[in-house]
């Protein structure tokens, strides 16, 4: 499964080798001047948006990733920014060993692993926070992955994490043009009509991402 997991990721890394620079995404944009600086990793981190804007804001940054492909566009990008990440490439569906992380900031957006994230609180250092934000299930018309296997059941976030105190947990919809600069707080109700995407996401109709998202500290 891995394997064609970084095939097609490969591929579609390929076919985006033209597009506009990685951004970061919008609740990581929010709310970043509350989570810690120090050593941050990024899990599945694509073209390197969340990595290169942690290192921006002066995180010493690891970043993982399966896609080769993606990960040289990340190296790319890194590098038009003048940011330094370390890009590693690896199976996180494999069983990571990861006993030798310590970090003070993990993020993890839209990568179902839910056996790694159990495990998470070893890899964070007291205080240490971990921020995750999966694609709900249960919406069918919302933007984002066509198959359950890349969605999150409707609480179950925050109930695979282990010994981590919960401090966020927030599910709802993300209008596909909001502003990531005022987005913390950015999710609309789920049973928001769809006449009011548009008026909630600034005019452009498409449908809205839903979404599930928890933010975890490991205790002191
Ligand atoms: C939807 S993208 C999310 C990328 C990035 N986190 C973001 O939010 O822009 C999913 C990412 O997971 C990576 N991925 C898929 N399977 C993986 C695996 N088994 N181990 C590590 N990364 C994987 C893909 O290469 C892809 O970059």
């Amino acid at each position: 499964m891995a394997e064609s997991d970084q095939q097609k990721w490969d591929q579609r890394y390929a076919r985006d080798a033209q597009r506009t620079p990685p951004t970061p995404a919008p609740w990581l944009a929010g709310l970043v001047d509350q989570l810690p600086r120090g050593d941050a990793l990024d899990l599945a981190c694509g073209r390197g948006g969340n990595a290169i804007y942690l290192a921006s804001r002066g995180c010493s940054v690891d970043a993982i990733d399966i896609s080769p492909v993606g990960l040289q566009l990340a190296r790319d990008a890194a590098q038009a920014a003048g940011e330094k990440v370390n890009f590693f490439c690896q199976d996180l569906s494999a069983q990571p060993d990861i006993s030798a992380w310590q970090y003070d900031l993990i993020v993890m957006f839209h990568f179902m692993a839910p056996a790694l994230l159990a495990r998470l609180h070893h890899a964070l250092r007291p205080g240490g926070v971990l921020m995750v934000e999966q694609h709900l299930r249960g919406y069918p018309d919302a933007a984002g992955p066509g198959s359950d296997r890349f969605r999150v059941a409707p609480g179950a976030l925050a109930q695979t994490l282990n010994d981590l105190e919960i401090i966020w947990q927030e599910e709802g919809l993300l209008p596909q043009d909001s502003d990531r600069k005022n987005s913390a707080s950015a999710l609309i109700p789920l049973d928001t009509p769809e006449r009011s995407w548009t008026a909630n996401g600034g005019g452009s109709g498409a449908p809205p991402f839903a979404l599930s998202r928890v933010l975890a500290r490991r205790l002191p």
